[in-house]
């Protein structure tokens, strides 16, 4: 059965920590991402941030995603079908051995080691592409960043998006009291040869 596109916050499944809208739209927004684009993601985890990328590039652009765990594989392809996501292509294989695509115009990182991702990247993107890196620890980010050096991935940006709800009615005009105080850090770099 499909659930309507505009439930999948409230109603998508949850395996591993997901991707939530405030980090996937920015990431979205200042990488370009448009209809037609072709992008590679890894690791697929719940799928959040597959479906949204997903979304933006349909109806022709194409999401390819990397899972090597099978159990998160099944749960992500279950979130797609209930979701009626069509133009997601889920790959069972370790992104750390390669990336069959080419000419991509986005790649998303949400794993441990993404600098074993840096050669792989470097080939299969488009001049002046993006990689994207979620880590949620600073260390992840440090480490990735210091292994660029020498390769065709410029440092851009590495940012946090803190997202504050309000308690709005009657007189009260206030910040909640709790907030979700941090999700990840995310690092943008470009592929720049010229
Ligand atoms: C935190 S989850 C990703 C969540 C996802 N971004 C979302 O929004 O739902 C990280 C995933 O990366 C997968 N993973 C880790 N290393 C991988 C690799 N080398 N190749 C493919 N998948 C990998 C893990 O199995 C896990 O499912």
């Amino acid at each position: 059965m499909n659930i309507k596109w505009k439930e999948f916050p409230r109603k998508a499944k949850r395996g591993p920590q997901v991707i939530l809208p405030k980090d996937a739209a920015i990431i979205a927004a200042y990488t370009s991402l448009e209809s037609g684009n072709k992008v590679v993601d890894a690791g697929t985890g719940s799928g959040w941030l597959a479906a949204y990328l997903a979304k933006i590039v349909a109806p022709k652009g194409e999401l390819i995603t990397y899972e090597h765990r099978p159990e998160f594989a099944k749960l992500a392809k279950k979130n797609f079908k209930r979701f009626g996501i069509k133009n997601i292509k889920l790959k069972e294989k370790d992104i750390y051995k390669g990336i069959c695509e080419k000419n991509l115009d986005l790649i998303t990182l949400d794993l441990q080691k993404p600098w074993k991702v840096i050669s792989h990247a470097e080939k299969a993107l488009k001049e002046n592409s993006y990689v994207v890196v979620y880590s949620p620890q600073i260390t992840q980010a440090l480490e990735f960043v210091n292994a660029l050096e020498d390769s065709k991935l410029k440092f851009e940006k590495t940012i946090e998006i803190l997202e504050r709800k309000w308690k709005i009615k009657g007189k009260v005009a206030r910040p909640e009291h709790r907030m979700l105080g941090h999700t990840g850090f995310l690092t943008f770099v470009r592929k720049l040869t010229k």
